[in-house]
């Protein structure tokens, strides 16, 4: 997969080197609050510390967003020092900023092969017993939020880009059937949640969307509570092409069921050519983003949970740590102002 990105990525910084673009934003530009013009909610996934610390980049998350994940605090490494106790309180303080701004909080992620303790990692147990430490978990967690985290990752990530289950300590200690039983517990904890299976690179249309669908099919045959799909949607500029993510949410919304755009970010150097932003690039990204929300509406309103932004300003994003690049994946520039991108989001909201 990465062959085909690099690819895909030096195809268009050829073609866009001789491109011109305009180097100010066209000048009807008007900016207003994205989820004040949104017809779904427009997510972004926060660190609590931040928000609590950081006044740009609270004041950029209470204006333009009305649904928030917790980049890091909710998964099970934050939440579990231990085997018999939970740490609430990073995860409770998102809680009641959602519950103040009126808006909603996703969870994410109950169950992950990343992120977890070392003491689940090293934990000794029969299959019952593995069984037990993990429906405790999911049910705590899911019962605290219940009313406030209306929609959930469940599982995340599960399938390999072959479409091959993960062999994850939950799969090696509850067999391959886990996935099931994880949408099964949280369904008891909260009945009225919607609970979702969480990946990334099922917008290519390939392997591992196959293996979704097969398991949403199948769920949906023996009455597995699943609502819906996160397509994490984690792209370039110029991968997957349109038509492919266009097809892979076609077949997830031919199913019926929910579909939430749950980590959006819009990668500029996966080829780590570029050794600065250009006004070509944002005026690419902001064409991706315009393609991308437009892509989203044409979804039934049933059917859509959102768009959620993995992140608020450039400088916060994962990518240039986790793959060693500089990058500038979101829609908010190091001084948390809006950069083209927003303006293509926001287009896409007015058409
Ligand atoms: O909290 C420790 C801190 O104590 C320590 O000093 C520091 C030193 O590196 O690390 C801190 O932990 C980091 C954590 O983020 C919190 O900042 C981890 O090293 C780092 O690996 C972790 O990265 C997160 C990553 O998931 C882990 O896989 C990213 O912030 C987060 O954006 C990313 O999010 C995932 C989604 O949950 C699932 N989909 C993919 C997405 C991007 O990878």
């Amino acid at each position: 997969m990465d062959n085909i990105r690099l690819f895909f990525a030096l195809c268009c910084g050829i073609l866009c080197g001789a491109c011109t673009h305009t180097t100010t934003p066209p000048s009807d530009d008007v900016l207003v609050p994205l989820q004040s013009i949104s017809p779904f909610p427009v997510g972004v996934a926060v660190d609590v510390g931040r928000l609590l610390s950081h006044t740009p980049y609270r004041t950029v998350a209470e204006t333009h967003f009305n649904s928030f994940t917790a980049e890091n605090s909710m998964k099970m490494s934050a939440l579990r020092p231990d085997a018999s106790s939970f740490y609430w309180d990073e995860a409770d303080t998102l809680a009641a900023f959602c519950k103040q701004l009126g808006a909603r909080l996703h969870g994410h992620t109950l169950v992950w092969h990343n992120q977890n303790p070392d003491w689940v990692e090293n934990f000794q147990g029969t299959p019952e017993q593995w069984a037990a430490m993990l429906k405790k978990h999911i049910q705590t967690v899911v019962a605290r939020y219940k009313g406030t985290a209306t929609t959930w990752d469940v599982v995340n990530e599960a399938f390999d880009d072959n479409g091959g289950l993960r062999p994850t300590i939950w799969r090696q200690h509850l067999g391959d059937d886990y996935i099931a039983q994880c949408f099964q517990w949280a369904r008891e904890a909260d009945p009225t949640a919607q609970l979702l299976y969480n990946d990334y690179n099922v917008e290519e249309n390939g392997a591992k969307l196959q293996a979704v669908l097969l398991m949403l099919d199948d769920f949906q045959k023996r009455g597995i509570p699943i609502d819906g799909i996160g397509f994490q949607m984690h792209i370039l500029d110029t991968y997957p092409p349109l038509p492919s993510i266009h097809a892979a949410v076609q077949a997830v919304q031919q199913r019926g069921v929910l579909i939430h755009f749950s980590e959006l970010d819009v990668s500029l150097n996966f080829a780590k050519t570029a050794t600065a932003l250009t006004e070509g690039m944002k005026q690419r990204q902001r064409q991706r983003v315009e393609d991308i929300v437009s892509l989203y509406r044409t979804i039934p309103a049933a059917q859509q949970v959102g768009i959620t932004l993995w992140g608020i300003a450039d400088t916060d994003s994962w990518i240039p740590n986790f793959f060693s690049r500089l990058d500038w994946p979101l829609l908010f520039d190091e001084q948390y102002n809006p950069k083209p991108a927003l303006y293509g989001f926001l287009d896409a909201l007015r058409k």
